[in-house]
């Protein structure tokens, strides 16, 4: 069969891409330890505040590491300073009281939508102790610019 040579270009080429777009995939998978979307638990986003997984807010340390529960809204995150121990294994668990927020650690690969009826869950570890900056990325009104956390790494030697 003859295959111009132009033809040939765009074929290596084409091929070229599809690999590339598997790499990131890889990459992303393996390297950057990014998580597909979460599980899908719901919640009536009515009654957050009587429901016993969001009874407690905040960091609770176990001995593998610990579990965070956040509720976003309109336009804070509560609570709005979380601390959590570096080098181990972190479990977010967030809710929407009101409409579709976003959860960015910045810096870090800890990032997921915060929907209203579901609870959005991911489990990551921070390597460096710091403090982190914690935005909402998806546009929820006008305050949206407003709408941030903080996010405290403690080194190991400080946990009791
Ligand atoms: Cu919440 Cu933007």
């Amino acid at each position: 069969m003859n295959v111009a040579f132009y033809e040939k270009i765009w074929m290596w080429a084409a091929g070229v891409l599809i690999f590339a777009f598997l790499a990131t995939i890889a990459v992303g998978v393996t390297g950057s330890a990014l998580q597909p979307p979460s599980h899908v638990e719901t919640i009536d986003p009515t009654k957050i505040w009587n429901d016993p997984r969001f009874a407690h807010l905040g960091a609770t340390p176990d001995a593998r590491g610990a579990t965070v529960v956040v509720v976003g809204m309109m336009f804070a995150f509560m609570p709005a300073e979380i601390r959590v121990p570096a080098g181990r294994p972190v479990t977010f668990r967030l809710t929407s009281a009101d409409v579709t927020h976003g959860f960015q650690i910045v810096g870090t690969n800890g990032n997921t939508m915060v929907v209203p009826g579901y609870i959005s869950q991911f489990t990551t570890v921070f390597r460096d102790p710091g403090e982190y900056l914690i935005v909402c990325n998806e546009y929820c009104g006008l305050g949206h610019h407003l709408m941030s956390a903080k996010l405290i790494v403690e080194p190991e030697a400080m946990r009791p």
